[in-house]
């Protein structure tokens, strides 16, 4: 469903540092990723960096950062974050339709996310996408929080929302 129709998905441009930086902010504060992350992710990996953006408003509403590790076997979801006011109308799922094609595209095998136990919009939004817990790790930024490692096979899983999901 698309309850968003002002909102349209494309790729991120240098334009859009200081509106993702902001983005970032409102969602996570003190935990939000910096102009200099953006910019270089957007050096490293140009095609996996993907914003959404209200074109009435003309106003940055949310992203979605991925990367590839060493090796080209292993896609990450790096971030995907949506302003509270544009929750809930299917924003975060094209964010990660996108962000999983280019994933696929590039040929990885499996694509990793991490997610706090009880972030329970991330997890809903990532399992119907394939994605499945596949261990706990403790205090995994060093911030005494663990994070759940979530894995989707892309050989294995359709990357696209499964019908009635
Ligand atoms: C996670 C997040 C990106 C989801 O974005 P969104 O635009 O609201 O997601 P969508 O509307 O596309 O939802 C897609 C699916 O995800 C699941 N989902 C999303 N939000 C949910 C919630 N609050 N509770 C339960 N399930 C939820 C649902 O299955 C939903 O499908 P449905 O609406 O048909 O039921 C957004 O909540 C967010 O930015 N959260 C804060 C940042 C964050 O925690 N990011 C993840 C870091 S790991």
């Amino acid at each position: 469903m698309n309850a968003a129709p002002d909102v349209i998905v494309r790729l991120f441009t240098p334009a859009d540092l200081i509106p993702c930086t902001e983005v970032e902010r409102a969602v996570y504060g003190s935990g939000a990723y910096s102009t200099y992350f953006f910019r270089q992710l957007y050096d490293l990996f140009p095609r996996l960096l993907w914003v959404a953006e209200d074109r009435r408003m003309g106003k940055i509403v949310g992203h979605l950062c991925a990367a590839i590790g060493q090796g080209g076997q292993t896609g990450w979801m790096l971030n995907t974050a949506v302003l509270a006011h544009y929750r809930r109308q299917g924003v975060g799922r094209r964010l990660m339709e996108q962000g999983m094609a280019e994933l696929r595209a590039a040929g990885v095998q499996r694509v990793l996310v991490t997610a706090e136990p009880e972030n329970e919009a991330a997890l809903r939004l990532y399992e119907k996408f394939g994605f499945q817990p596949v261990r706990l790790e403790p205090d995994y930024y060093g911030d005494g929080c663990d994070r759940l490692v979530l894995e989707c096979r892309v050989m294995q899983a359709e990357v696209t929302q499964q019908e009635g999901s």
